[in-house]
């Protein structure tokens, strides 16, 4: 085990915790960076990319699961938690991940997947074997069907990758048996969260991997563990789209928060400030807010910035809502645009037009980098990838896709692995050229690469660079809980965030047309997501000499 870093703070005032402003990037494990040539990425390879994501300048890095899993669900089926898949490597890589990283001054974050294991799992295994009446079963939902025969599922529910969430098992003596509830893919059995062996069994595992040296865990479904009593019918066979914000039977119970206070116990057993983020999608920022509570967890996605349309006024509203919902209970607001689950945001943004949607993808990214608390990257957005919308049938992997009555499987095109270098795929996403990636890359990433990139002032990558080079070193950014607010005009998204040795300016133009502001308040430009503003001719914005602030664009001021 290596000793979490206790970095030095970036900036002259009193370091709060790290996770109240750290900038978290997502490693997708399959997609980042493949050191041995079998076309999946591995953990060698992230460890050989470390140097890369500390230049970039993040704060630590979340891995999304690298356990030991038939891959039915990219890894959230996980048959031993404390085992590393052999794809992806071993534990002793893990161990020299986290060291390494902490050498460099990265945390380090993994999934814990809580909620469903894999059909492979042992516990589930002997379930199976020992058939109805079996103790492990009760670690399990396991009911009788309905109707005379059972042939109809224990209640209505649907699985989030479509069909309905039980399927049938076959008793030991090959006569069909009682159903098991799957909220995802029938590969995912959903465990039994009033379970104590259930319970037992993750404080176990949370420990196995703090033991080990990780910072902290990003809390798979962490709104599904507990489900209603008696798990009542829904009276309607919809079926629910990842990061839905509905409540349920099965989504945001009050009881999952008596897991999450245990939880917070195991963590603040060890040293060096070990936190937990939720996944939670909620109806209400109210109700992500009860998961970081004091004595909960430390930070819960906010699904309600990452579904949110470019428009200054959509825009404004949720910042308010977020920052609001989480200052009351005292917890760190966090952003984040894309991730494994969704539809890059470059490309929900064009409206059609990809040179649109990178720039409203670079605005956006200093706006998320301008707000209080803590912004999560996922991996190639700082290259400004868009999502792959043609990858054929044959290759896509989502368990949705390639369910009969699953949803739009859209997941594939986001999970491409990364563009690094050279002019022939795999572009150095592996080790020779020509050599395999488990989903084919698009030709036009070659200019998109790491190396294509690096060094050009007008790349997405630089733009990256030098927003978390000022992030770390302006007094005004990062951690807080609000920001003043100011009126620019219409389709203008302005605000002001202040401190004791200085202040930073943020106008965000959600339009698509240039607008004149008023340039007498906001000082000197620090940054900008296009073009420098142009000065206009006083009166052309009002008042006082003014500036032009490009289309779909971000500015950074140093306020006067
Ligand atoms: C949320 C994860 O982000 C997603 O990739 C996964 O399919 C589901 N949880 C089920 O584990």
């Amino acid at each position: 085990m290596t000793a979490p870093t206790t970095a030095a703070p970036a900036r002259g005032r009193t370091h709060p915790g790290w996770w109240q402003e750290a900038v978290i990037y997502q490693v997708y494990p399959r997609s980042f960076a493949d050191a041995d040539g079998d076309g999946c990425g591995d953990l060698a390879g992230i460890r050989s990319r470390l140097g890369y994501l500390r230049d970039l300048g993040v704060d630590a890095l979340w891995i999304s699961p690298f356990y030991t899993s038939p891959q039915a669900d990219g890894g959230y089926d996980v048959a031993d938690y404390r085992a590393v898949d052999p794809v992806y490597g071993s534990v002793a890589d893990a161990d020299g991940l986290i060291a390494d990283a902490h050498a460099l001054g990265l945390r380090v974050v993994v999934d814990v997947v809580p909620n469903h294991c894999s059909d492979q799992h042992p516990w589930f295994h002997q379930a199976l074997r020992e058939g109805p009446g079996s103790p492990l079963r009760e670690r399990f939902h396991f009911r009788p069907g309905r109707g005379a025969d059972g042939t109809a599922p224990p209640n209505d529910w649907i699985s989030l990758f479509g069909g309905p969430a039980w399927t049938r098992t076959t008793d030991p003596d090959g006569t069909p048996g009682e159903w098991y509830l799957h909220l995802f893919a029938p590969q995912q059995p959903d465990l039994n969260w009033d379970s104590p062996a259930v319970q037992d069994e993750f404080r176990s595992i949370l420990r196995f991997w703090l033991d080990l040296g990780v910072d902290g865990f990003r809390v798979d479904v962490a709104h599904g563990l507990v489900k209603a009593p008696g798990l009542p019918d829904l009276g309607h066979r919809e079926q629910l789209a990842l990061l839905a914000e509905k409540r349920v039977p099965y989504f945001d119970q009050d009881g999952v928060h008596e897991i999450y206070r245990s939880w917070r116990t195991v963590l603040e057993e060890y040293p060096g400030q070990r936190i937990a983020v939720a996944e939670a999608w909620t109806d209400t920022l109210d109700r992500t807010a009860r998961y970081v509570r004091p004595g909960e967890l430390h930070q819960a996605f906010n699904f309600k910035f990452l579904n949110a349309s470019w428009d200054a006024d959509q825009l404004r509203e949720l910042v308010a809502l977020s920052l609001d919902a989480m200052r009351a209970v005292d917890a760190p607001t966090t952003w984040t645009l894309s991730n494994h689950d969704v539809v890059r945001h470059a490309t929900r943004y064009a409206d059609g037009d990809p040179a649109r949607g990178v720039r409203r993808a670079r605005a956006a990214a200093l706006l998320m980098l301008a707000l209080p608390g803590s912004a999560y990257l996922y991996q190639g957005e700082e290259l400004g990838l868009p999502e792959v919308t043609d990858l054929p049938d044959e290759v896509r992997q989502d368990p949705s896709f390639l369910r009969p009555d699953g949803g739009n499987g859209l997941r594939d095109g986001c999970r491409v692995p990364l563009p690094w270098s050279g002019t022939e795929a795999p572009y150095g996403f592996g080790p020779v050229p020509g050599g395999p990636a488990w989903l084919p890359q698009p030709a036009a990433w070659a200019a998109l690469s790491v190396e294509a990139q690096a060094g050009d002032p007008r790349s997405v990558l630089e733009l990256y660079r030098s927003a978390l080079s000022v992030r770390r070193s302006h007094p005004a950014l990062g951690a807080g809980r609000a920001v003043e607010w100011l009126d620019l005009g219409p389709g203008v998204l302005a605000f002001r965030r202040d401190s004791a040795e200085g202040a930073l300016i943020c106008t965000v133009n959600t339009s698509g047309r240039p607008v004149p502001v008023d340039g007498s308040a906001l000082g000197v430009l620090l940054l900008c997501s296009a073009e420098p503003p142009s000065a206009v001719a006083a009166g052309a914005a009002g008042g006082g000499a003014g500036f032009l602030l490009p289309a779909d664009s971000t500015a950074w001021w140093q306020a006067p």
